[in-house]
């Protein structure tokens, strides 16, 4: 997947969340720290006083809102091409969606092709969808964890890039198994960014194979 690049300049990433921004900030404090050699070419938010706005920002990274409206749950027309022409203008290589509550459609995964990552709260393909935690306990798993995955046409179906599993406690709460589930985010996402700007990731057929 890495045949372009020259492995010793920092991967170019975008980040687009929606809310808190904590698995942003374990990607930006992985590149401050020397771990991970990629540059945040930009955060983008569909909700104008999203904390990884402000997250951002503190880092001096390039940080907007962007207005997905009329659309609730997707992201597409007017926005969508927004979306792409500013990750483009700042020459991205990787789009990184992190806590992005909607879903993107063709254009954008054409734009970055086998290039879009998520991150899912769940052992996929286990509870794809909303508040996965909650569905995992509500089951009665006794593991749990997270997912790193390129993102397909699918909803949370693409090629598994990392994943980790916690333990589910006799006393957990949807609360209690959530954060436990995040600590392991915030390993996993910096460690599928790493592979990837180390050019060890390549697929084959829908394995992601990381060498
Ligand atoms: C994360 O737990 C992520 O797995 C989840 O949103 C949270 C965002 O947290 N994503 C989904 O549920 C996607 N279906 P953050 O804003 O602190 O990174």
């Amino acid at each position: 997947m890495n045949d372009k690049r020259q492995l010793q300049e920092p991967l170019r990433v975008a980040v687009l969340g929606s809310g808190n921004g904590s698995n942003a900030q374990s990607i930006i404090d992985s590149i401050e720290t020397g771990s991970l050699n990629a540059k945040i070419t930009c955060v983008i938010s569909d909700v104008e006083n999203a904390y990884i706005l402000e997250r951002a920002r503190k880092h001096g990274i390039h940080a907007e809102f962007i207005s997905a409206a009329p659309f609730k749950t997707k992201l597409e027309g007017d926005a969508e091409k927004k979306y792409i022409a500013l990750m483009q203008s700042f020459q991205t290589e990787v789009v990184v969606l992190a806590g992005f509550m909607r879903i993107v459609k063709t254009a954008l995964l054409t734009a970055f092709p086998n290039r879009v990552l998520n991150i899912h709260p769940a052992l996929l393909p286990a509870f794809p969808g909303m508040e996965s935690w909650k569905q995992a306990l509500d089951y009665g798993v006794k593991v749990a964890g997270c997912t790193v995955h390129i993102v397909d046409e699918g909803t949370d179906t693409g090629p598994i890039l990392v994943q980790k599993s916690v333990p589910v406690l006799e006393n957990d709460t949807p609360a209690t198994l959530h954060t436990r589930i995040q600590a392991e985010e915030h390993k996993a996402y910096p460690e599928a960014l790493t592979a990837l700007a180390s050019g060890r990731v390549r697929l084959e057929g829908r394995r992601a194979v990381i060498e």
